[in-house]
């Protein structure tokens, strides 16, 4: 068989692409000791590399709950409960109690249907096609046009989509591409990040107007906006759409504001327990999610409905803005809690980046794939549990040696 018969049409993914570009980046940043830790986590929240002690100021645990005493505890209570680490039984034939609990919680806390999994990726993985395929909707397939932004754990279901729909990607947040979309095909459905990993947010006032007028599915990921906004902490799209219809889906990530693991996914009212229990592929293999995560996302779930949500989220907002106040970026004002500090060269990203994490900061040097070539630099999340001397220090040094290459 010739060569070129063992290539296939690379219509959605270019691997060998994706190395040639990418590679160079990682072994510079490996190089420089910026990926590949493992650490320790003091008390104080710093963290220890063998000899480095440095504060993380690239961690999306935005409220700090993911060190939170209760979140903790929570885990070490559910597993003394129920003396077992899991059932070791696939989840769409039995699941802990627990799991049903914290389901139930949840929809009651974000005021919608709410399914979680082991992940966002595999939520993701499991519900996507049955979107492009129609199965989660109406039963026909749809036409599946992705943002160029749209995060890697949907773009990588891309070829599985395209296998049941046609599938596209607009230019980023690009209303008129969509419009054109929606005039063109009879069913359409969007995916796109609802709050982005770079900063930013998708256009839900133009969006929902297309879905009014051409019945246009929408599909958020929501990780970066869930319980840093809302007064439950819902997210960014959630507390913008009081009540979600069945044409608009949420998901998030655990691992971020929430401070726990997994993945939730939110849905209007029309009952989906039975064909996500049983048709929604990797959510339904052999991995439930684990006794000890469901007690700190129980204890977690306390803490949405308690005021000191509110508190943390304050205490956020204070430090977003004792950071913007110091250090200019795009995305000063933002509630969001990521900032970009671009400075358009690899190299540099690396070497900046370690000269911080010589003084006790990390803050992850950024670079193609995650930013498109260009937009090379650091990327800094801002969280509630830094302490106001050490970000007053870490500005200090961002003046010192980053400011002058922005
Ligand atoms: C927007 C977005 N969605 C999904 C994920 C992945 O979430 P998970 O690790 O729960 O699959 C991330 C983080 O990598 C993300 O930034």
């Amino acid at each position: 068989v010739g060569e070129d018969l063992l290539e296939g049409p690379r219509l959605y993914r270019d691997t060998g692409k994706m190395l040639a570009y990418s590679e160079p980046n990682w072994q510079a940043a490996a190089g420089s000791g910026l990926i590949d830790l493992y650490v320790k986590n003091s008390p104080s929240g710093v963290l220890v590399d063998g000899e480095h002690e440095f504060v993380n100021m690239s961690s999306y645990s935005y409220l700090g709950l993911n060190r939170h005493p209760k979140v903790v505890q929570g885990a070490i209570d559910a597993l003394e409960q129920e003396k077992i680490t899991g059932l070791g039984i696939t989840p769409t034939r039995m699941q802990p109690a627990l799991m049903r609990e914290v389901q139930e919680q949840f929809s009651r806390l974000f005021r919608a249907q709410c399914f979680i999994a082991i992940s966002c990726s595999v939520a993701t993985a499991g519900l996507l096609p049955l979107v492009s395929s129609g199965a989660l909707i109406d039963g026909k397939p749809r036409v599946t046009v992705f943002d160029k932004r749209a995060h890697f754990c949907m773009d990588l279901v891309k070829p599985i989509c395209a296998d049941e729909a046609p599938v596209f990607t607009s230019p980023h947040n690009d209303m008129n591409f969509l419009e054109d979309m929606c005039k063109k095909y009879s069913r359409v459905a969007y995916i796109a990040d609802g709050a982005y990993s770079m900063g930013g947010v998708a256009d839900l006032d133009a969006l929902m107007e297309l879905q009014d007028r051409y019945g246009l599915f929408l599909w958020f990921d929501d990780s970066h906006g869930i319980s840093v906004m809302g007064e439950e902490g819902e997210g960014f799209v959630k507390s913008t759409l009081p009540e979600l219809n069945p044409l608009t889906l949420i998901t998030g990530s655990l691992e971020k504001g929430f401070g726990c693991s997994g993945g939730i996914v939110m849905l209007g009212r029309e009952d989906k327990h039975s064909l996500i229990n049983t048709f929604a592929g990797p959510m339904c293999w052999s991995q439930s999610m684990s006794v000890a995560n469901l007690g700190s996302l129980r204890a977690c779930i306390d803490i949405h409905d308690s005021p000191e949500l509110g508190r943390l989220q304050e205490r956020l907002k204070r430090n977003i803005s004792y950071f913007d106040q110091r250090i200019p970026t795009s995305l000063r004002g933002s509630t969001l809690p990521v900032r970009a500090l671009v400075v358009g060269e690899t190299s540099l990203a690396v070497e900046l980046s370690n000269s911080l994490l010589y003084e006790g900061f990390y803050s992850a040097p950024v670079y193609y794939p995650v930013t498109s070539r260009g937009r090379e630099g650091l990327r800094i999340m801002i969280r509630a549990d830094h302490h106001r001397n050490d970000l007053d220090r870490f500005c200090d040094l961002l003046e010192k040696y980053v400011l002058p290459h922005v």
